[in-house]
């Protein structure tokens, strides 16, 4: 119980581990030394990251895990348990994506985009929170993004809006588990050089985007997976509630 050993293999489950930013940050994670647990809604589209980790499926698995099923987080959390005794690190990563004008999104498509970005977020957050409250410690990081501070540019009103909830989501669970051992953070990205950001924004348009950025590139996921990394280290305990900014100065506090 508390923090763990230092010779004890840690792990970490992973949303929307299968491509773009939860691949990157899956890779940082295992070469920190964490056994990871990649989930994805398509889990059959993790298995050669997780066979590239470790062939052995002792320290890379994958798991069927759809952010809109708490349920899902449930049985994750369990059979990761039943397996090797405990979780210590949860990155709520997986999102869906979306562009369109504010006027032109309908009810409909916002709630979708809501209940999947913050209410995933939420789900992760209280049933693995529970089981690190329990033992005394745990990492949460939760994906926030550059559009829940600023309103977003190239990605939708409701995209935007279920990012700024996971920024307020995180400071709810940072203040409610930060007694118990559990720091709670969130990260936010501008655009990343990640397959959604390309295909988001035509080779035409990136030029525009790049002027717009004021250090003129789009930022390194590979950095910002070595941050994730850090705050999923027992040494990061005082670093709770926090938001890590990553925008090459589009977003200035
Ligand atoms: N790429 C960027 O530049 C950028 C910038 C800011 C924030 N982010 C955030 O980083 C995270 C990852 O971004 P990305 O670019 O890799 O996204 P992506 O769309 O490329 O990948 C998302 C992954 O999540 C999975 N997924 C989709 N719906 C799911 C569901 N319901 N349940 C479980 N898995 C599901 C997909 O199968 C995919 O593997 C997101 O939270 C995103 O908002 C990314």
């Amino acid at each position: 119980m508390g923090v763990p050993l230092p010779d004890q293999i840690q792990t970490a489950v992973v949303t929307g581990a299968a491509s773009g930013f939860g691949a990157v940050v899956s890779r940082a994670l295992h070469k920190a030394g964490f056994r990871v647990i990649l989930s994805d809604i398509d889990e059959a589209a993790a298995n050669p990251l997780a066979e590239e980790l470790d062939l052995a499926s002792e320290t890379a698995v994958t798991a069927e895990l759809d952010i809109t099923k708490p349920e899902d987080f449930k049985r994750v959390l369990d059979k990761t348990v039943a397996r090797w005794g405990s979780v210590e690190v949860l990155v709520n990563n997986a999102a869906v994506t979306q562009a369109a004008p504010v006027m032109e999104i309908s009810p409909e498509d916002f709630n979708t985009v809501l209940t999947a970005n913050a209410g995933g977020t939420f789900a992760g957050c209280q049933i693995f929170g529970r089981h690190f409250a329990e033992r005394g410690y745990g990492r949460i990081i939760n994906m926030g993004s550059l559009a829940g501070q600023n309103g977003g540019t190239a990605t939708g009103a409701h995209y935007a809006a279920s990012k700024g909830a996971i920024g307020t989501l995180t400071k709810i669970f940072a203040r409610e588990l930060a007694p118990r051992g559990v720091t709670v953070n969130t990260i936010a990205p501008g655009p990343m050089d990640t397959p959604m950001v390309h295909a988001l924004i035509p080779e035409e348009k990136m030029p525009g985007l790049l002027s717009n950025i004021p250090v003129g590139h789009i930022g390194d996921p590979d950095f910002v997976a070595e941050m994730v990394a850090r705050l999923a280290g027992p040494d990061a305990g005082y670093v709770t509630g926090a938001c890590w900014d990553f925008n090459g100065g589009l977003w200035m506090r």
